[in-house]
């Protein structure tokens, strides 16, 4: 018998200032929000005052204006990434999480991506290196830059990630990276500086859209000293549940995100 003698964990209160997840309505459609003082959450189905919320735990139940039910959370990780402000296409969590493997992403370590775009990735990247990683994330658009920055401060992981305006190809101002991710459209001109900036025996992991883009990549990485490369397409398909009808698949499934390539820098 396992002995539970420890005190019971106190579920922290919703406090101004928290991001949350408002869930529910009749359409179990999802809101993200930064609590303020004296504002207001405006949804289909009616308003929820934020001053509602607060000093509420997580899972609490919270009515709309109009008396619809919504229920709040703190957000997980894949919500966070769902819900940022996009201005690219962002990595979907049905990739993300055979990256991350690919990456070997774990508490402590430092990871250089290469294309923020939304800073969706980035995002799961200091979610996992944990507050004593870093990571070191580069776009050649300033505005995009920005545009993360603010989706990464709302995911309130700020002080985990440096980013900068860089152009691939040119050598990166950081070394001895324990993990590179590349989210380019042509990431085999990012491939030489990722060689550089690797520890010996790291991984690497890219995404390409289109076959053509695939091979080059392949190419690319095995002529610049690259092992174990690995490609895959991940295929995630959801399954709707009924109790007095039959079990199926949903008839829409979003068919392809992109190839995935996973590889390892050979030493010397
Ligand atoms: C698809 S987005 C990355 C999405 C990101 N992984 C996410 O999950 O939000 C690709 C990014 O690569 C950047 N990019 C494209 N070509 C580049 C280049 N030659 N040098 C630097 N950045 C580049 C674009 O500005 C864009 O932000």
């Amino acid at each position: 018998m396992i002995e539970m003698r420890e005190a019971a964990k106190v579920p922290q209160k919703l406090e101004y200032g928290d991001t949350v997840i408002i869930w529910g309505g009749k359409k179990n459609r999802s809101f993200i929000i930064t609590l303020q003082e004296g504002e207001i959450l405006n949804t289909h189905l009616g308003v929820i005052a934020h001053e509602d919320v607060v000093h509420q735990v997580e899972g609490s139940k919270v009515c709309s204006s109009k008396g619809h039910h919504f229920w709040v959370f703190r957000p997980k990780t894949r919500e966070l990434m769902m819900k940022v402000k996009r201005k690219t296409q962002i990595v979907y969590p049905k990739d993300a999480g055979w990256l991350i493997l690919a990456l070997d992403i774990v508490p402590g370590i430092r990871v250089l991506e290469m294309g923020t775009g939304s800073g969706a990735f980035t995002i799961l990247l200091a979610r996992l290196v944990g507050s004593e990683g870093k990571v070191y994330t580069f776009d050649r658009r300033r505005d995009f830059l920005l545009n993360a920055l603010n989706n990464i401060k709302i995911a309130g992981l700020s002080h985990r990630v440096e980013a900068r305006i860089h152009l691939a190809g040119e050598p990166f101002p950081v070394e001895d990276m324990d993990a590179v991710f590349l989210d380019l459209p042509n990431p085999w001109v990012a491939i030489p500086a990722a060689y550089d900036a690797l520890a010996p025996g790291r991984p690497i992991a890219l995404v390409v859209p289109n076959a053509e883009q695939l091979k080059k990549a392949v190419a690319t990485l095995e002529e610049n000293g690259f092992l174990s490369i690995q490609a895959v397409e991940v295929l995630e398909r959801n399954i709707l549940v009924r109790q007095q009808q039959g079990v199926r698949p949903f008839e829409r499934m979003i068919g392809f995100t992109a190839y995935l390539v996973s590889a390892r820098k050979a030493g010397d």
